[in-house]
């Protein structure tokens, strides 16, 4: 018995070793300048430290890389979630949007913090501080309001 378990165990060790192999890409696209929410939308430095707290890492690319996200199987499940939070709402790239598009993100913007699904709950395990206050959520979903009522959309 103590043989199998420790069989088991250096297999085990084995594999975390080898998985460690297989490493995401952890270098941020580049920031173009122009097309970032800041540079095309008002946020107050308020709003832009719990984005840039709670939401930039998944959402922008100033995604903050800290070496314990780095290590496999974190890593993947980290880059998948980066790579999808991004695709569906990337700050960074916030210009490139359509008028629709960004009236659409920041009606979900509110509905996602107000309903506690944003940050991701997996993501606060690792994150503690980036857990929302209720005057955040608040402040944050104020502020979508005012930025969705100053685009026309026909
Ligand atoms: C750990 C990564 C992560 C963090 C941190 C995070 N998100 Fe997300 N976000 C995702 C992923 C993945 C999706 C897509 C899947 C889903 O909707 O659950 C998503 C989807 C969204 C959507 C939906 C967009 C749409 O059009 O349906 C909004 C809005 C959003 N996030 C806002 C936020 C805000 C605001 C914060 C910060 C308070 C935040 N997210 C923090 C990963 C993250």
């Amino acid at each position: 018995m103590n043989k199998v378990l420790k069989i088991t165990l250096l297999v085990l060790a084995g594999a975390f070793l080898v998985i460690q192999f297989f490493r995401p890409t952890f270098s941020n696209p580049p920031i173009v300048p122009g097309q970032t929410i800041e540079e095309s939308a008002n946020v107050p430095a308020g709003v832009q430290m719990v984005l840039a707290r709670s939401c930039n890492d998944c959402h922008s690319n100033k995604t903050i890389h800290p070496w314990y996200t780095q290590i496999a199987p974190v890593s993947w499940w980290l880059s998948d979630h980066i790579n999808e939070g991004r695709g569906e709402l990337n700050f960074s790239e916030w210009n490139t949007y359509t008028a629709k598009k960004k009236a659409h993100k920041l009606e979900e913007i509110c509905e996602h913090v107000e309903s506690g699904e944003m940050p991701l709950n997996s993501y606060l395990w690792l994150h503690r501080d980036a857990a929302l206050a209720p005057e955040q959520s608040r402040m944050l979903c104020d502020w979508a309001k005012a930025e969705r009522a100053k685009i026309t959309v026909e």
